[in-house]
């Protein structure tokens, strides 16, 4: 880890996929840690050392996908369906605004119905009239027309996973049929792009069937797609799902938000400038899994603003964190939590990825 600067910092390490495999599958503690160092030395030099928030609105759970591995899938029929009013994102809206997040993500199952696309298109306008407020989407694959449409509306952020880049790996986690389409994805993570959205992927870690070669693919495919934001954590069982019958292929909880941390050090080194969050699934398998990502060089945080009646239908693994815990507590929660840590918050700022030309 000695040579660290004799690259370009904007472009970051060009790691091979052997390497990749070597350094994921490190055990020595002391190596461990010396990754970790360097990729939070790396994120200093070139984001800084703030921590970039973002309220978190779960829309509605309704979902038209049937991902084999996700809670919310439309086939469990257990999960009790909602979605939320105006009214209501408006307030979560305006509690980010005045909570000084700076920026919110709208996040919620896929939906393609003209009634929801025209719904949150007037909703983005609602919140632009708030305030300067960034708003990333998350709300899956859409049509080029409703990307557009929404960008013109004021969505100026896109999440949408990737979870694989292996295509083998993405047809075992989802069913076969073209609902779930591989190319489908890769299509509409270009439309965004040309759309002029910030484009956010990313990928689960620690799936079944998934090997140290799939996930070191998923960090060169990161890279060669030149993406702004990555959000990526461990795969996490959820029992009214088709892979929780796979359990038992599963690492350790411990071993994969280790493995997670390595995902997050090492994108780092490679893409020094981008947004890398540290995910919700990662406080799940420790209750301070972000705060150490944030360490391994993670530079943004997505603080749940869903009230606690709804939080508990928005499960996408079992034991979702915080589930009674409304806005204002689980902003506590947060402070004090990046605090004990020495880790400073952008308040009110938009934390966007540097714009590098070379990644246009
Ligand atoms: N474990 C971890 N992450 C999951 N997601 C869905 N189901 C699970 C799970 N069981 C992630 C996917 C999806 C995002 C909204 O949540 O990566 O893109
Ligand atoms: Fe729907 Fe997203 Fe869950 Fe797939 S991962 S079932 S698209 S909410």
């Amino acid at each position: 880890m000695k040579e660290a600067l004799q690259y370009s910092e904007t472009e970051g390490r060009n790691f091979s996929r052997e390497e990749l495999v070597t350094l994921l599958s490190l055990t020595d503690a002391d190596e461990i840690a010396a990754l970790f160092k360097e990729a939070f030395d790396c994120k200093i030099r070139t984001r800084g050392d703030k921590v970039y928030l973002r309220g978190l609105i779960e829309i509605s759970n309704i979902c038209r996908k049937n991902c084999l591995y996700c809670g919310l899938r439309h086939s469990n029929i257990s999960v009790r369906r909602y979605e939320l009013d105006d009214e209501t994102v408006l307030k979560e809206a305006g509690f980010a605004y005045d909570a000084g997040y700076g920026s919110v993500v709208i996040q919620g199952g896929e939906r393609r119905d003209g009634e929801f696309i025209s719904r949150i298109e007037s909703l983005l306008r609602g919140i632009k009239k708030k305030g300067n407020i960034g708003i990333t989407l998350s709300l899956g694959e859409q049509t080029d027309e409703t990307y557009r449409r929404w960008f013109e509306a004021g969505a100026h952020r896109y999440l949408l996973r990737i979870e694989s880049s292996d295509r083998n790996l993405y047809a075992r986690i989802h069913p076969d049929n073209n609902l779930h389409s591989f190319d489908e994805r890769l299509a509409c993570l270009e439309s965004l792009k040309k759309n002029g959205y910030k484009v956010g992927t990313g990928v689960m870690i620690g799936l079944p069937f998934q090997t140290f070669e799939n996930l070191a693919d998923d960090l060169l495919f990161f890279k060669e797609t030149g993406v702004d934001m990555v959000g990526m954590g461990p795969y996490l069982e959820h029992d009214m799902t088709p892979l929780y019958e796979y359990r038992n292929l599963l690492m350790s909880g411990h071993e994969r938000l280790l493995l997670s941390l390595k995902m997050v050090a090492l994108l780092r080194l490679m893409m020094p400038d981008i947004n890398i969050a540290a995910t919700t699934a990662m406080q799940v398998l420790d209750p301070y899994g972000r705060e150490k990502a944030i360490m391994a060089g993670a530079n943004v945080l997505m603080p749940n603003m869903t009230d606690p009646d709804n939080r508990e239908n928005y499960q996408i693994y079992n034991n979702k964190p915080g589930i009674n815990d409304d806005a204002e507590i689980t902003k506590s929660k947060i402070i004090e939590n990046l605090e004990s840590f020495g880790i400073r918050i952008g308040w009110n700022e938009w934390g966007d990825a540097r714009p590098v030309d070379n990644r246009q």
